[in-house]
């Protein structure tokens, strides 16, 4: 029964599966047995090419050796350390790493175990650091419609996506929400950064003057939207946020869970934007998925507010038992190591032309309504079926997969990011599947 390729409907029932159609899954399970750089291998022994890197974060690609091998090392030599009061060395080296790469300024990290966690965590580090600036006041957060920030309650309360925040009550308190950015009649088929929408930045300072600006503590954005559909920042948004957050005082975070990491040709989107937040939350591509992690950078500011009171006292209380745990920072380690040495955090700047004429290439397409893209990450927006929404897509979703291609559907979007070590020959594979799917089966 415990052979991973003998599974049958029968043994499926006790995993209650996260984000999954359970019933529909149990009846006709999808099981992956094995993968290699590109490529799933599928229970029926199918090659699938991962379109999606696992879920936006295996960035360079399946069971890469080094990492494994990291992996297998820190097993066998510390399997864990206390993570409070006390620490081993690669959780500090895995620290200088990343601030090595983050944009200037962003000298300290906090470590978590998932993107979930480190939203909690930013959240709560921009809150207390008012209140240790002896700015008590700022207690309220700003997020954005159809924003993702994970699953936890701090998340769904900044976050805008609907069926994630409908089910759970009040949710957190003193939450405000800009609106969104798709503008499908303005900007449908838009290559890069759309034109139309910059100005809805603007909308931060309605909201914030509403409230008062004392009020206030943070704006949380994802500065390219992935989970609702990849919504990409029109020109000139992000700065405008920046302006006035500065202007107010107020804390500006960009959730670089699914940007991070390389995701646009840079370490982080701030860089790609050239705007610079005061914290950035990441997890999924720090270990390449593997383990896992991940990791909250702010600046020396925040970080310096707290660093007051007497020496013996814990200056911010928060922190998990996983916090910076070995196994997860060797990993990392291993990770930036492989990004670093096949130059994956600027990879996708060079393929992304190419990636963008073979994405746009499937306008011709039935039902297809937008295509949108920036880095290695691409969009197609389907016609929804008349009163049966998603239902389209999730076909897509079920004959890519049959046809060996895994990408990944919200609501009526295909959402694509391959692992950044994606060859002109598999983004080739990739299209001609996907058009094979999208003529004949939806
Ligand atoms: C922008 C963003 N924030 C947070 C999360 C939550 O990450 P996790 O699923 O690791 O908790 C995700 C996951 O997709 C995400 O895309």
């Amino acid at each position: 029964m415990s052979d991973s390729t003998n599974v049958t409907p029968n043994n499926l029932d006790a995993f209650w599966m996260p984000f999954t159609a359970n019933r529909q899954f149990k009846k006709a399970p999808r099981m992956f047995v094995a993968a290699k750089d590109m490529y799933y291998t599928t229970a029926d022994g199918r090659k699938v090419l991962d379109a999606t890197a696992g879920l936006w974060c295996v960035n360079a690609g399946h069971c890469r050796p080094k990492i494994v091998e990291a992996i297998r090392k820190q097993a066998g030599e510390l399997d864990y350390a206390p993570a409070f009061q006390l620490a081993h060395p690669k959780a500090f080296e895995l620290a200088n790493r990343l601030v090595d790469i983050a944009p200037e300024g962003m000298n300290h990290v906090l470590y978590t175990n998932s993107g979930s966690e480190s939203v909690e965590t930013a959240l709560k580090v921009a809150l207390a650091y008012h209140r240790a600036k002896g700015e008590g006041s700022r207690f309220r957060l700003i997020g954005r419609e159809r924003g993702y920030h994970g699953v936890n309650f701090g998340g769904i309360s900044v976050g805008g996506i609907v069926a994630n925040r409908k089910m759970f009550g009040t949710l957190l308190t003193g939450v405000d929400h800009l609106p969104h950015t798709h503008l499908p009649e303005k900007n449908a088929f838009t290559k890069g950064q759309p034109e139309h929408g910059g100005d809805l930045a603007s909308e931060l300072e309605r909201i914030v003057t509403l409230h008062d600006p004392s009020t206030v503590a943070a704006v949380i954005v994802e500065p390219v939207a992935g989970s609702t559909g990849v919504l990409i920042p029109p020109k000139g948004y992000l700065k405008k946020l920046r302006e006035i957050c500065t202007k107010y005082g107020i804390l500006l975070v960009f959730d670089e869970v699914i940007t991070g990491y390389g995701r646009l040709g840079t370490p982080f989107a701030a860089q790609y934007y050239d705007v610079k937040p005061d914290i950035i939350i990441t997890a999924k591509g720090l270990t390449n998925g593997v383990i896992p992690m991940g990791a909250v950078f702010v600046t020396s500011a925040i970080h310096d507010a707290f660093m007051s009171g007497p020496e013996h006292m814990i200056e911010f209380f928060h922190g998990y038992t996983y916090s910076g745990n070995p196994m997860a920072s060797a990993a990392a380690l291993a990770t930036l190591d492989t990004y670093k040495e096949e130059g994956l955090l600027t990879r996708a700047a060079e393929l992304a032309p190419y990636w963008e004429e073979q994405l746009h290439s499937l306008r011709d397409c039935p039902y297809v309504i937008d295509i949108r893209n920036t880095g290695l990450i691409g969009a197609i927006e389907l016609e929804p079926i008349a009163g049966e929404p998603t239902k389209r897509a999730f076909t897509a979703f079920l004959k890519a997969y049959e046809d060996g291609l895994l990408i990944r559907t919200t609501g009526d979007i295909i959402a694509l990011s391959p692992p950044l070590i994606i060859s002109k020959s598999e983004i080739d594979e990739l299209f001609e599947k996907l058009r094979k799917v999208l003529m004949n089966s939806i």
